[in-house]
């Protein structure tokens, strides 16, 4: 693959048929015409449908396609030049139950209808440890995932934090949410999850978790299942911080830089 600067990534994306950019605005507008339509117009089966959130450069949403043809693998991120490496992996390769879309998590039920979706993979997330609504997994989050999960729909969080790990842990707690699977360190632990999960959790790894493994930090894993609740609640516990920080991301805010 030759080498490319940002604007000519951004380029080629613009014509990719796996990549889709809508504004805000335009999504208000309109709204986005795949919404509920992904399996029919898009993927042309109705195969289950799995999103990956802060896909980056789409390890995982190109890595799971690869190793269940029968599913279907959409990665959302805001940043277009990581994007740019799994969508043009996917072209390459001829896989068709691969998409991206650019774009805000926050905005997630504008892309899917009521249990259009199966399962969420969130995979080395910023902890954000000063702004609890901007964790992935907060109970806002969560009130937006109910809304497009099917009823015993999964959520994987793969995250070297301690913090976001052990915040998610509280939370699915304080909310009484089934956890199916959890472990502190999935390279040293056995039969924590199925035997086809751990082999993608260990067989795939990401930009981000090859940097925080040759740095000698345990990668944790854990599922659950958001099912509704009332009210939601934000657990209530101090969690030690994180002392360490990626190459990539901002001192103060914990937000990555460049987009
Ligand atoms: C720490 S990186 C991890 C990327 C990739 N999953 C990996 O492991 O290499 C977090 C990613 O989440 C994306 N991200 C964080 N918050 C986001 C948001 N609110 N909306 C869209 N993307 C977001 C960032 O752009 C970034 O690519």
């Amino acid at each position: 693959m030759a080498k490319k600067n940002k604007l000519m990534k951004f380029d080629d994306m613009a014509g990719y048929a796996n990549v889709f950019q809508y504004a805000f605005e335009q999504l208000q507008e309109s709204g986005f015409p795949l919404r509920g339509r992904w399996g029919s117009d898009y993927f042309h089966n109705d195969h289950p449908i799995v999103i990956e959130l802060g896909c980056g450069k789409g390890e995982y949403t190109v890595g799971l396609a690869k190793r269940y043809p029968d599913k279907n693998f959409i990665g959302f991120d805001i940043k277009g030049a990581r994007m740019w490496t799994g969508a043009t992996q996917a072209i390459e390769e001829g896989l068709s139950n691969v998409a991206f879309v650019r774009t805000r998590i926050e905005l997630i039920t504008y892309f899917f209808s009521p249990a259009e979706v199966s399962e969420i993979w969130i995979t080395f997330a910023d902890p954000q440890m000063k702004k609890v609504n901007k964790r992935l997994t907060c109970t806002m989050f969560m009130q937006r995932y109910l809304q497009i999960l099917k009823p015993e729909g999964i959520v994987h969080l793969k995250s070297d934090s301690n913090f976001l790990f052990t915040y998610t842990e509280e939370m699915a707690k304080a909310n009484r949410l089934p956890v199916l699977a959890s472990t502190r360190n999935l390279y040293s632990d056995e039969a924590f999850a199925p035997a086809s999960t751990i082999e993608a959790l260990r067989g795939i790894q990401t930009a981000y978790e090859k940097q925080w493994l040759a740095r000698g930090i345990d990668i944790k894993y854990m599922a659950f299942q958001p099912q509704p609740r009332s009210p939601w609640v934000e657990p209530d516990v101090e969690i030690e911080l994180d002392t360490y920080r990626s190459y990539g991301r901002d001192k103060n805010s914990g937000l990555d830089k460049h987009v």
